[in-house]
């Protein structure tokens, strides 16, 4: 049995995470397998309710379950509130107390979405990115921080042993994949990128059948709108693997098709990288994609259910290639669905799959 804390936390969050609750209750059928979930608040939802965005006791829950499964914190209602009170603050201090250290943000095209993405079909053809941005430290949790009336300041600092594990990752990723790291930097002008790159090149000892080369960020931020099939995975720091991320959503084509898993030494946490969508909650109308996608990330991650994982997605790109589309991704002539619609969608596909394969089985 496998316990779950789902977080939906505000806006759009609580429908993608219902959707995500659905295809796995699912996949708990077809593979024989239980999950027990436990729904909790975060963010805005719980300032509303416990005057602050994350409760000790919801991080007790978070420390006392399998994995994490969150939807999306924020809102323009909570904008005005003090820093540490901010929707986004319960994010921050959650990745850091489970000890989140790698974000894992996949960037691949779905050939039926070539066409909807705002670069060429032939910049993105075969395109597939593993984003790994190191998640706690950097200038996110660098100390000293804050401003005054007259200055305001972060710090960008990283230990040997922070580098040290997330290029470890990165190495290790790539041995299942390409065989490829571009590690990010800004060696040109900050001591903390040319110490990122020294310990890099060090950990490379370890991983000789990997091929290594460097990329200043400004370069990367180009070259990944430019050729994005140069790359197979990029390893970066914590700002400008977040900026990064949201360059390569464009290679999907919408925000909405984004999904990513958040892995310590201990504990894992999935969630869509889209945010809360304040102007189109509650309406029905969210894509559910990036956070289905980030189910299969947690079987194939946490679970090690590699096979449910792969006829998921496979689910995911039929059901597109059958030309059904919520509102982000869809064009005049597409068949507009709800939420609901294209997770049911998913689902039936998800069944038609797992049928045929189990007949293969059966004959075989
Ligand atoms: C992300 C988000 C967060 C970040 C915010 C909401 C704190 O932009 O997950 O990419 O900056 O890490
Ligand atoms: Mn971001």
């Amino acid at each position: 049995m496998f316990k779950i804390t789902l977080l939906p936390g505000d806006g759009i969050g609580t429908e993608v995470v219902n959707s995500a609750v659905k295809v796995l209750k699912l996949i708990g059928e077809r593979f024989n397998t239980e999950f027990e979930f436990n729904t909790q608040l975060i963010g805005g939802s719980s300032y509303d309710v416990n005057g602050t965005p994350l409760t000790d006791e919801v991080l007790g829950e978070c420390y006392n379950s399998d994995v994490v499964f969150l939807g999306a914190v924020g809102g323009p209602k909570w904008e005005d509130l003090p820093h540490n009170l901010k929707p986004e603050a319960a994010l921050l201090k959650l990745r850091k107390a489970l000890g989140l250290y790698a974000n894992l943000r996949p960037a691949k095209v779905y050939t039926p979405m070539l066409s909807y993405s705002s670069l060429k079909d032939e910049v993105l053809k075969g395109t597939d990115v593993m984003i790994v941005r190191e998640l706690t430290g950097g200038i996110y949790f660098g100390q000293p921080r804050g401003y005054d009336e007259e200055k305001g300041f972060n710090t960008m600092i990283y230990s040997k042993e922070e580098v040290e594990r997330i290029a470890r990752t990165a190495f290790e990723l790539a041995r299942l994949r390409n065989k490829k790291v571009t590690s990010v930097d800004k060696a040109n002008v900050l001591e903390v990128s040319q110490f990122w790159r020294k310990v890099v090149i060090e950990v490379h000892k370890n991983y000789p059948d990997i091929q290594l080369n460097h990329m200043y960020v400004d370069n990367a931020a180009m070259q990944i709108v430019r050729d994005p099939k140069q790359f197979d995975v990029l390893v970066t720091s914590n700002l400008f693997g977040d900026i990064l991320s949201d360059i390569a959503a464009m290679i999907t084509g919408s925000l909405g098709m984004l999904p990513s898993a958040s892995l310590g030494s201990k504990y894992a946490l999935y969630e869509p990288v889209h945010g809360s969508a304040p102007d189109i909650a509650g309406k029905n109308m969210a894509n559910p994609i990036a956070a289905i996608s980030s189910v299969s990330m947690m079987l194939k991650y946490s679970f090690q259910m590699d096979k449910a994982a792969e006829v998921l997605e496979t689910a995911i790109e039929s059901v597109l290639e059958k030309g059904y589309r919520t509102k982000d991704i869809s064009k005049d002539e597409d068949n507009l669905v709800s939420t609901d619609e294209m997770t049911n969608k998913i689902i039936e596909e998800f069944e038609k799959i797992f049928a045929k394969e189990a007949l293969n089985v059966f004959t075989l």
